[in-house]
C-alpha cells in the first residue's frame, strides 16, 4: 500500500438518486476527513439536504455526465474548492426498457450515452489528477443486467456490460499508477424499483430472491466505500455481483 494516502476528495455522479445519495451519506458518516462532491442534474433535494447536514464537506456539483465539457468544468470547480479529485463514483444512469423489435433510436442511444459513454467521459476526465497524485479510486456502478441480461433491456444490458469491459481495460492501464478501477453489479435495490410496478409484481419478485428481500441502498454503498478505500489496494478490474445470491 502507498505510504501517504491523500485525504479523499470524492465525486459521486447522480448523487441525488437513491443509490448516489446513500453512497454520499456513507462516505460522509464513515470518513470524517473526506470531501464529497454531489453530482446533480435536474433534481437536487436529497443532495441539498446532505450539503446542509455536512456543511463544508458536501457540495453540490452540477454535472450532465454525457457532456465532456461539463466534466472539465466540474473538475475545475472541485479542484479550486478542495483540491484534486482522487475518488470517482460513476453512479448516474437510467434504464428505459423496450423489446428490441420496437426500441427506438432515442431509447437505444440515450441509455448507451448515459450509462456507458458517460463512464468513458468521467474516467478520462479524472485520470490526469489521479495520475499526478499516483493514487486514485474509480468505482463504476454497473448492474446485474450486465451479467444476466433480461428481455426488454438490450440497451441497458449492453451499456452496463460495456462498463465492465471498460473497467477491466482501464484497470490494466492504471494498475501501476496506484489507481484502481472496479465495477459493481447490484441487483434490485429497495426504494429504487422501476416505477409503475404493482404491489403484486414486487411481491412476486421478492419471492424469487434467495434472501426474500432486495438490497438496502446502504448495503451497496458500503461496498463502494470499501472499493474506494486505501485497504482495497489489491482489487482492480473486478465486477462485484451484489445480488443477494440471485445469480
Ligand atoms: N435501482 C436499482 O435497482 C439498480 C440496480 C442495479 C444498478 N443500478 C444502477 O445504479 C445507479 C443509480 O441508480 P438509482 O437506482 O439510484 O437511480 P435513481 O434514483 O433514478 O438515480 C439516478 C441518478 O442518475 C442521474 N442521471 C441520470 N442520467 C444522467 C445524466 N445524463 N447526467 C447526470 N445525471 C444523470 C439522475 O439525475 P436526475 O435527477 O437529473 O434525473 C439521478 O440522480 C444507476 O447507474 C443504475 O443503473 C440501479
Amino acid at each position: 500500500m502507498n505510504g501517504a494516502i491523500p485525504a479523499r476528495n470524492i465525486l459521486i455522479t447522480g448523487a441525488n438518486g437513491v443509490l448516489g445519495a446513500a453512497t454520499a451519506r456513507y462516505f460522509l458518516e464513515h470518513d470524517a476527513a473526506c470531501k464529497v462532491h454531489l453530482g446533480v442534474r435536474s433534481r437536487h433535494e436529497r443532495a441539498q439536504a446532505l450539503a446542509a447536514e455536512f456543511p463544508g464537506r458536501a457540495h453540490l456539483c452540477p454535472l450532465e455526465v454525457t457532456h465532456p465539457a461539463a466534466w472539465a468544468q466540474a473538475l475545475d470547480v472541485i479542484g479550486t474548492r478542495s483540491g484534486p479529485l482522487n475518488v470517482l463514483v460513476n453512479n448516474a444512469g437510467y434504464h428505459e426498457d423496450a423489446l428490441l423489435a420496437s426500441m427506438t433510436q432515442v431509447q437505444w442511444r440515450g441509455v448507451l450515452e448515459a450509462n456507458l459513454d458517460a463512464v468513458f467521459h468521467g474516467c478520462q476526465a479524472v485520470l490526469r489528477p489521479m495520475m499526478a497524485q499516483r493514487w486514485g479510486r474509480i468505482v463504476n456502478v454497473a448492474s446485474l443486467s450486465a451479467l444476466h441480461s433480461p428481455a426488454g433491456q438490450a440497451n441497458y444490458a449492453a451499456a452496463k456490460a460495456g462498463v465492465l469491459g471498460l473497467t477491466q481495460s482501464l484497470a490494466k492501464e492504471t494498475a501501476r499508477l496506484g489507481i484502481t478501477v472496479n465495477a459493481i453489479c447490484p441487483g434490485h435495490i429497495e426504494g429504487a424499483l422501476p416505477a409503475g410496478w404493482s404491489e403484486e409484481q414486487v411481491k412476486a419478485l421478492r419471492r424469487e430472491m434467495p434472501m426474500r428481500r432486495f438490497a438496502q441502498p446502504v448495503e451497496i454503498a458500503a461496498v463502494v466505500f470499501f472499493l474506494a478505500s486505501p485497504e482495497a489496494s489489491y482489487i482492480t478490474g473486478a465486477a462485484l455481483k451484489l445480488d443477494g445470491g440471485l445469480l
